[in-house]
């Protein structure tokens, strides 16, 4: 028996977090065995180099693209090996809260070349692929500016946190990456507008899901 591996994508800001709940509170009423994990930082070791990749070191020192991307690949091939092909090998539901779309789009962004991304992926996937890729789609001059009201309404802590025009045009291009993947690979990805009402994003990701589901065996309506 062979699971569902599916990952829901997007830029900040996209709701992202909010369907992900959604999804997999659906899943589980539905009494699906169900996996829900993150990328990066899906397992213990994989939690720390999230952190090494996330927060600010204190010497002000930053990774260069390079060992950026083989950080995220690192996350990904010890998350593959520990969580998710297990999962998948024991016919379970996966849902990742991004994926390999992510360093496409983010890294890619950045400036890596896509032969050094197809190198990566064909070393760490070896040929697997999510059955459904959810990708919430958001124009980042709108997701942006609702993560910043979200920094706001958590404190002083957090104020700071602006996006300038440079990172407004980092954002621009991630989408744009999404967009091409999603256009690249039309089976696989459902591109869904994600500025429409919580409820109809959802109805729509749903749309997308419950099939898939359906066809692997699973009883849902
Ligand atoms: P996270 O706090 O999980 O943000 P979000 O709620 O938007 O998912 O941080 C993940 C960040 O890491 C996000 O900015 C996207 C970035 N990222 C990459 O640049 N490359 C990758 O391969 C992945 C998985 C994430």
């Amino acid at each position: 028996m062979q699971g569902v591996f599916i990952t829901i994508e997007g830029v900040e800001g996209s709701g992202k977090s909010t369907q992900l709940l959604h999804l997999s509170e659906r899943l589980r009423r539905l009494g699906l065995p169900l996996v829900v994990t993150k990328e990066p930082g899906g397992t213990a070791l994989g939690r720390e180099i999230r952190r090494l990749l996330l927060e600010p070191h204190g010497s002000g020192e930053t990774w260069c693209a390079e060992a950026e991307l083989l950080l995220f690949y690192a996350d990904r091939a010890q998350h593959l090996e520990t969580v998710i092909r297990p999962a998948l090998a024991a016919g379970k539901v996966v849902l990742v809260d991004r994926f390999e779309d992510s360093t496409r789009a983010y890294q890619g962004a950045s400036g890596v070349a896509e032969s050094s991304l197809d190198r990566l992926s064909d070393l760490v996937l070896r040929g697997l692929k999510p059955h459904l890729t959810v990708m919430l789609d958001m124009d980042p001059e709108v997701s942006l500016q609702r993560v910043e009201v979200r920094n706001l309404s958590l404190g002083t802590e957090f104020s700071e946190t602006r996006f300038d025009e440079a990172e407004l045009e980092f954002h621009r291009r991630v989408r744009n990456r999404f967009l091409a993947i999603a256009q690249n690979h039309p089976n696989r990805v459902a591109l869904i507008p994600a500025r429409d009402p919580v409820d109809q994003v959802e109805a729509a990701i749903w749309l997308r899901v419950a099939p898939l589901l359906r066809n692997a065996g699973f009883g849902v309506d």
